[in-house]
């Protein structure tokens, strides 16, 4: 293949180049990945609305996350186990979206500790996504060096209580390499060649009650991840949240739940401007990200499409999968007749499709 350019150009050359049986766990999804497909597929039912004749000779791509400057509305999402992908792992992320001034959002599950990953992104804005697990005294340190590495929020992820199966890393004998270091996961055993659900320690029980536990201990703004209806919408608010991520594990977790592009707007809607909405899954191209800004996310995060380019090219392909989707997110608001984020609006699409909203 000749060289990338674009996102989809990056999953292509992972998939043909990364070891299939490693590869498996980036890629697939749970059950029989509708709503993996149902992700992707939700952006081409809505097209652009563009006004001409409107001055774009300046544009900025600059916008804002609760409160935190970020190059442009799209956001690194957190996905385990960088380490697999590439030598130095989340170090190379951190340093790419650094240098692309966008956030990343790292995970609980990385191979590298979360104080390491900061050094590494510098001044660049990070949130930790956290994984309440069992043992609270894990969870309370956790936190603690969160907050000592200058991580301005936490996203709790809240759509797996308990692990979707993932039929393709069954299919392919997807395993966790035993001396790969899990700092905030592994068991008190780390030789052994555990599975993915055994080295899950995440705890089932958590509750709406917990959400002010981990914001009261973590003395940080808490987003949380995973929401798709209205309902916990309005509950995530109440229980002050900062934000919520329209997110459904990148269709990992329950098969069949809406595309988060779908459940987008009961959750705008629910929330009605007390915090920030965020959408996650299937991004491929900056106009996906232009779409969920016109229907009322204020930013929206990539998770496959970062850890192909990894996995192709490490720190510079991570760099290049992100300056190209900035690029994209740029010459589409120019196009539409925008010059910043916050003037796209529900004008700027229209459905394909007659369009049921959800709710
Ligand atoms: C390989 C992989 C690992 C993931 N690990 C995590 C994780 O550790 N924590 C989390 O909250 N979400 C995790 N996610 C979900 C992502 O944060 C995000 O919701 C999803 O990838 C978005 O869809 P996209 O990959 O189509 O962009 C993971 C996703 C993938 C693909």
């Amino acid at each position: 293949m000749s060289e990338p350019v674009n996102a989809s150009d990056y999953l292509k050359l992972a998939a043909a180049n990364v070891d299939p049986a490693v590869w498996c766990y980036f890629e697939g999804g749970a059950g029989d990945e509708v709503t993996l497909r149902a992700n992707t597929g939700a952006y081409g039912r809505w097209r652009f609305r563009p006004r001409m004749l409107v001055d774009v000779s300046e544009i900025t791509t600059a916008t804002t996350v609760l409160g935190t400057p970020v190059s442009m509305p799209l956001l690194v999402a957190p996905f385990a186990m960088h380490g697999l992908l590439a030598a130095d792992g989340e170090l190379a992320t951190a340093r790419a979206a650094s240098a692309l001034g966008t956030l990343f959002c790292v995970s609980t599950i990385t191979t590298r500790t979360h104080t390491e990953i900061a050094a590494a992104g510098g001044a660049g804005p990070r949130w930790l996504q956290l994984y309440v697990v069992r043992d609270k005294q894990r969870t309370l340190d956790h936190l603690a060096e969160a907050r000592e590495g200058g991580y301005s929020a936490l996203a709790l992820t809240v759509d797996i209580p308990l692990l979707g199966r993932r039929e393709r890393d069954l299919k392919l004998g997807f395993q966790i390499p035993p001396d790969l270091p899990l700092p905030y996961i592994r068991g008190k055993d780390p030789a052994l060649a555990e599975t993915m659900a055994q080295h899950f320690q995440i705890n089932s029980a958590l509750t709406w009650r917990d959400l002010e536990w981990v914001a009261a201990e973590s003395r940080l703004p808490v987003v949380l991840k995973g929401i798709l209806t209205g309902e916990d919408a309005a509950l995530a608010v109440e229980h002050g949240a900062a934000g919520v991520i329209v997110s459904n594990h990148g269709g990992r977790q329950l098969d069949g739940v809406a595309a988060t592009l779908d459940a987008l707007p009961e959750v705008v809607a629910a929330v009605d401007g007390r915090c920030e909405v965020y959408v996650d899954g299937g991004i491929r191209r900056g106009g996906d990200v232009l779409k969920a800004l016109a229907l009322g996310a204020r930013a929206a995060l990539s998770g496959r499409a970062v850890a192909a380019a990894l996995a192709v090219d490490g720190e510079t392909g991570v760099r290049h999968v992100l300056s190209l989707l900035h690029d994209e997110i740029e010459l589409g608001l120019g196009l539409l007749g925008c010059t910043s984020p916050d003037q796209v609006t529900r004008v700027h699409i229209e459905p394909t499709v007659p369009y049921d909203p959800p709710g």
